[in-house]
């Protein structure tokens, strides 16, 4: 029996999305968030596929692939708040937005040839479940393109992980507890904003288990080029922020 807490709804509560919402990343801002150009890499050709989007949001990625030329993609997300804007400014007539928890979806075998999940993924208790359900909805050869907060990330110690000088000045990320998986609670625009830590060797043992190859890792930072346009992005290359990982149904 898993004694896992429900899923929670954090979009939904005003004051967190007041804040999430002013973030330069968010809705039409997607394309500036440093990662993007290494999701973009993952992603294979979708012409003629059925792409299932995990935690879609405002619905950026889902849309985008459904004008690249998807046959049908589905996006699922737990937030009415994030799914009212996506049928409000991205709706398609190949895509479908779902309101419905991650760990609650199921879908027949083999009923997608790609399954995207952007920034999702650390916010479900049961990781090893998911990419399992994740496989079998996938056709073979089909292909899973996810990213996730990054264990280094994650599990940092204090609420800010950054440790500082007197001066405030930044000396190094700190780490802490990185064996000990799961919940980790923490005031992102709120107070108690659930997330789930695992190792990185979980998360990658989490694919080959399912059935999954992994074909790419990629631990994203600011490029040169990005950081002349932000030069106070530096410091994000300092510890990784993020994971993507695309595996594939063997
Ligand atoms: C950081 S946002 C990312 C949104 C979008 N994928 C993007 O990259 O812009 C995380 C999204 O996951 C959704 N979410 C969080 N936990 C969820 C769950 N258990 N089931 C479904 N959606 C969930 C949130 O409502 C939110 O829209």
């Amino acid at each position: 029996m898993s004694a896992d807490p429900p899923p929670q709804n954090t979009y939904d509560d005003p004051d967190f999305f007041a804040g999430y919402s002013r973030l330069e990343r968010f809705g039409a801002g997607w394309t500036k968030a440093f990662e993007y150009p290494s999701f973009m890499a993952l992603l294979p050709d979708v012409s003629g596929r059925r792409v299932l989007d995990l935690g879609c949001g405002v619905g950026q990625l889902a849309h985008h692939l459904a004008e690249r030329g998807a046959a049908e993609v589905i996006g699922v997300d737990l937030s009415e708040r994030m799914l009212e804007l996506a049928r409000a400014e991205r709706s398609h007539p190949r895509l479908t937005y779902v309101r419905e928890a991650i760990e609650q979806a199921t879908f027949g075998s083999g009923r997608f040839d790609l399954v995207v999940s952007s920034l999702a993924i650390h916010y479900v208790a049961d990781y090893r479940g998911l990419v399992r359900r994740i496989a079998g909805w996938l056709v073979p050869d089909g292909i899973l393109v996810y990213s996730t907060e990054h264990p280094v990330y994650l599990t940092r110690a204090g609420t800010e992980g950054w440790i500082r000088d007197e001066a405030g000045r930044l000396l190094h990320w700190a780490v802490d507890a990185y064996a000990e998986e799961g919940l980790r609670e923490e005031h992102w625009f709120k107070d108690g904003v659930r997330k789930y830590h695992r190792t990185l060797a979980s998360l990658l043992n989490g694919l080959i288990d399912a059935g999954l190859s992994i074909e790419r890792v990629i631990e994203p930072v600011p490029d040169a080029e990005q950081l002349r346009r932000r030069p106070d992005w530096v410091d994000e290359r300092r510890r990784p922020f993020c994971l993507l990982v695309r595996a594939r149904k063997t």
